[in-house]
């Protein structure tokens, strides 16, 4: 029975990493690394990787959407900080971060994994968590930032991190295959930037409106002054005044 979770003390990307040995790797397995030399984020960014954060991806063997993985993955990431730091007011900011304020504490990137034939065999969803960045680290990312540090002055090391991970994405997972539905409803609510105004700059250009709900397949129902729209990724920014 291969482990479910493993430690490497660097790797290029636990997301790349994963892909490469998607085959040996146990369904359900969780795979972090103390730091990455070329950490990805969504959009085709880079995601700074120095070793104090968590950076881990899970492996989705059953589970052939991309949502559903991301909708456990969060959900996981939810239970720990709830468990370690109570004090910590994190919501999911759709379409995979999770925020404090209106600053960005932990990123999300799902990537499927195909086989010769281009099917889906799964998925892979890699996770990056600022635990123990200072104020200046979080300075050079380039936009509204948090660590567990920097909010709740508390340092927790990236291994109790990733243990405590892998038994809630244990729990969530089988939740997820038992009841998608109810894993939804939690996910939905722990979204709390609908019903506000917001504006979504995807690659085709921005669009200005009402985040009204989240469809069952991810998409967000965006309230514009041309009707609802489907919006299936983008960057959501925050009307001032409207958190
Ligand atoms: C984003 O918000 O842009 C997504 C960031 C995802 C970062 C994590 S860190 C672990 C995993 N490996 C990667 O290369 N990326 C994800």
């Amino acid at each position: 029975m291969p482990d479910r979770l493993i430690h490497l003390e660097s790797v290029d990307s636990t997301n790349l990493h994963c892909k490469r040995e998607f085959d040996s790797l146990a369904d359900g397995a969780l795979v972090y690394a103390d730091m990455q030399t070329a950490g990805r984020g969504r959009l085709g960014r880079k995601w700074l990787s120095p070793p104090c954060n968590f950076y881990g991806s899970a492996v989705f063997k059953q589970c052939f959407d991309g949502f559903g993985a991301t909708m456990t993955l969060s959900l996981a990431a939810l239970d720990v900080l709830h468990e370690l730091v109570p004090e910590m007011d994190v919501y999911i900011k759709w379409p995979n971060d999770l925020f404090c304020g209106r600053a960005k504490l932990a990123g999300m990137l799902c990537e499927g994994v195909l086989d010769n034939h281009n099917r889906l065999k799964g998925v892979i969803a890699g996770l990056g968590v600022n635990l123990n960045m200072t104020g200046d680290d979080l300075a050079a990312i380039g936009q509204a930032a948090v660590s567990v540090l920097s909010v709740a002055n508390r340092q927790i090391m990236p291994d109790f991190f990733a243990e405590k991970l892998a038994f809630y994405l244990n729990r969530r997972y089988i939740n997820y295959s038992n009841s998608p539905e109810s894993v939804f409803a939690e996910w939905r609510d722990a979204n709390r930037l609908i019903g506000r105004r917001i504006k979504v700059i995807g690659f085709k250009g921005s669009e200005e409106g009402i985040f009204r709900d989240v469809a069952e397949s991810g998409e967000m129902l965006l309230e514009t002054a041309g009707g609802i729209k489907k919006i299936n990724s983008g960057d959501v920014s925050i009307d001032k005044g409207s958190l």
